[in-house]
């Protein structure tokens, strides 16, 4: 028994091991256009399983039991993947080369990035379904898994986690103006996302 399987039973191990070919095919797509291109597909790239007790949770809070099934068959983020670009025109070249690997199907996208959350988030969200040779919590085998991937510059990526932070934080005294100078901050560093993205337009365009 490994430590996930208070609410992933014996897929765990499954779990991990999907995760582990999605970010491998990540990775080596990066390195081929980095050595064609000369420039790196996104700046980072963060994965997790998603904890078993922030799983239970989510599961009680969306009214599922507490299962396995409900787990990787209802909730779709067990495996969670993020891929901080510097550019704008980058998250839309990795969203492409995510498509094109082999076994991968989009099963749902959220662009946040033109169509804005109120509070000013902005990020590109797909739920992908990976068929892979193990067994899933269906009796497939292959079996059909999740996966959540965020896709978000640097700047998004920056205020989406000092937002998050602050969400935690009680007893703010004005949460009006909180909220209004939050969302002025997402709107300043998109205005500079896009104008990074020009300036970088500029210097190839010189090349
Ligand atoms: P779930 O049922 O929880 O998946 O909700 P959903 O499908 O409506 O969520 P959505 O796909 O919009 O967002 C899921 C994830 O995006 C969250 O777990 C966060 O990581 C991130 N996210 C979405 N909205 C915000 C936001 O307003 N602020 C921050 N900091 N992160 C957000
Ligand atoms: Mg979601």
């Amino acid at each position: 028994m490994d430590w996930t399987s208070t609410i992933y039973g014996s897929y765990g191990p499954s779990l991990q091991r999907v995760m582990d070919g999605l970010v491998e095919r990540i990775q080596a797509y990066s390195a081929d256009v980095k050595e064609k291109s000369g420039e790196a597909a996104y700046e980072h790239l963060l994965y997790r399983i998603k904890s078993p007790d922030s799983m239970m949770e989510k599961c009680l809070r969306k009214g599922l039991p507490q299962t396995a099934y409900s787990a990787l068959h209802d909730i779709h983020d067990a495996i969670g993947l993020r891929i901080v670009c510097c550019f704008l025109d980058d998250i839309y070249r990795n969203i492409e080369a995510i498509k094109a690997i082999p076994g991968v199907r989009v099963v749902e996208e959220k662009d946040y990035i033109q169509n804005v959350k109120p509070n000013g988030y902005r990020s590109y969200h797909m739920i992908i379904d990976i068929e892979a040779p193990y067994e899933d919590v269906e009796g497939n085998n292959p079996g059909h898994f999740f996966a959540e991937i965020q896709l978000r510059t640097i700047a998004m990526d920056s205020w989406a986690s000092l937002e998050h932070q602050m969400k935690y934080k009680h007893d703010i005294k004005n949460p009006e103006m909180i909220v209004r100078e939050l969302k002025r901050c997402a709107d300043e560093l998109a205005a500079c996302d896009l104008s990074m993205q020009t300036i970088r337009n500029l210097i190839h365009a010189d090349h």
